[in-house]
């Protein structure tokens, strides 16, 4: 029941393997992100996840090279921003030079939007379109898998059913953590062999998970502090989990996971019951319904 460094990993539906935590990189911002990530690395951490719209991949690669980590030992993962659904292959090429890199390990989707980078507003385009695209990519060996993120259900059977889509997305990053656990989906993904990322694992800064009673209660019985505890639970019901932090103690703690107990494990499972339902990122452009 000790606290020890995560080194679990996750099969992916083309056999790759992942590791079952990474450092979040979102509004890690300029002057913070290099450091964090070589922080990271040089902690064990072996999977970052970084984006295109975070606007802070350069700065991931250089704390790749500057933590002396070998460039195979880790897994990056980047995505196509919803301003680029028109120039994947330019998009991609541009993140692979950011990044410094020959190749990245996942390729996700970002949202199943283009959005105009002015108005923030939708342009029509199909996401089936753009992800036949992204196929391309792995033709390339410069992508190892790809995947999708803020896919609905709805969005997941669209693509799944299209006979040209012949390479299935091995993940689907979505916002979990206790007071959004959709239990159902992720049940729902795995049996399609879609393994599930799980985004504001700590509830970001709006859900403030680190600050809710339950899970303090929790984390002391395990002389852990809160964030371990969400980390722990996330790799406990079989997500990849992808807390961020920029502060060098909680990168380091965040890593460190411990087995709950079944009870506490449910006492985790039911909070969303007694708390309700809370969604942090839900840009304008988004819609979960449909
Ligand atoms: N695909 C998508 O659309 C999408 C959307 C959102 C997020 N993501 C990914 O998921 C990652 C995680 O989500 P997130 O960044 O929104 O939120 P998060 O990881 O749930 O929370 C991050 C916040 O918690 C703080 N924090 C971290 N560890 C802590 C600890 N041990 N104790 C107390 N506070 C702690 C961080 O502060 P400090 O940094 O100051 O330490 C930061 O303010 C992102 O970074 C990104 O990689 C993807």
């Amino acid at each position: 029941m000790s606290l020890t460094v995560d080194t679990n990993t996750v099969t992916l539906n083309n056999k790759t393997t992942i590791p079952a935590v990474a450092l979040g990189t979102w509004q890690a911002s300029t002057g913070e992100a290099k450091e964090a990530v070589k922080v990271a690395l040089q902690n064990h951490y072996r999977h970052i996840d970084t984006a295109a719209l975070y606007k802070n991949e350069a700065e991931v690669g250089e704390g790749i090279i500057e933590s002396g980590i070998p460039r195979e030992e880790i897994y990056l993962t980047t995505k196509l921003a919803v301003t680029d659904f028109f120039n994947v292959q330019e998009a991609f090429e541009e993140s692979l030079k950011k990044l410094k890199v020959d190749y990245v390990d996942l390729y996700l989707m970002h949202w199943p939007y283009a959005v105009n980078q002015e108005t923030q507003e939708r342009i029509p385009c199909d996401f089936v379109d753009v992800y036949k695209e992204m196929q391309k990519l792995l033709k390339t060996g410069k992508v190892k898998s790809i995947g999708v993120s803020n896919f609905t259900k709805k969005k997941m059977e669209r693509l799944l059913a299209d006979p040209e889509v012949t390479v299935k997305p091995v993940v689907n990053q979505i916002e979990l953590h206790p007071l959004l656990p959709q239990d159902e989906f992720i049940a729902w993904l795995k049996e399609n062999d879609i393994q599930v990322e799980a985004y504001c694992p700590l509830g970001s800064s709006q859900a403030n998970l680190i600050d809710n009673e339950t899970i303090k209660t929790v984390a002391e019985k395990y002389h852990a502090d809160p964030g371990q505890i969400l980390v722990s639970w996330a790799v406990q019901r079989g997500t990849i989990v992808l807390p961020k932090s920029v502060t060098e103690h909680r990168i380091i703690s965040n890593l460190k996971t411990v087995v709950l107990s079944d009870e506490d494990f449910e006492t985790i499972n039911n909070l969303h019951k007694k708390e309700g339902i809370k969604r942090v990122v839900n840009p304008k452009w988004n819609d979960f319904d449909d």
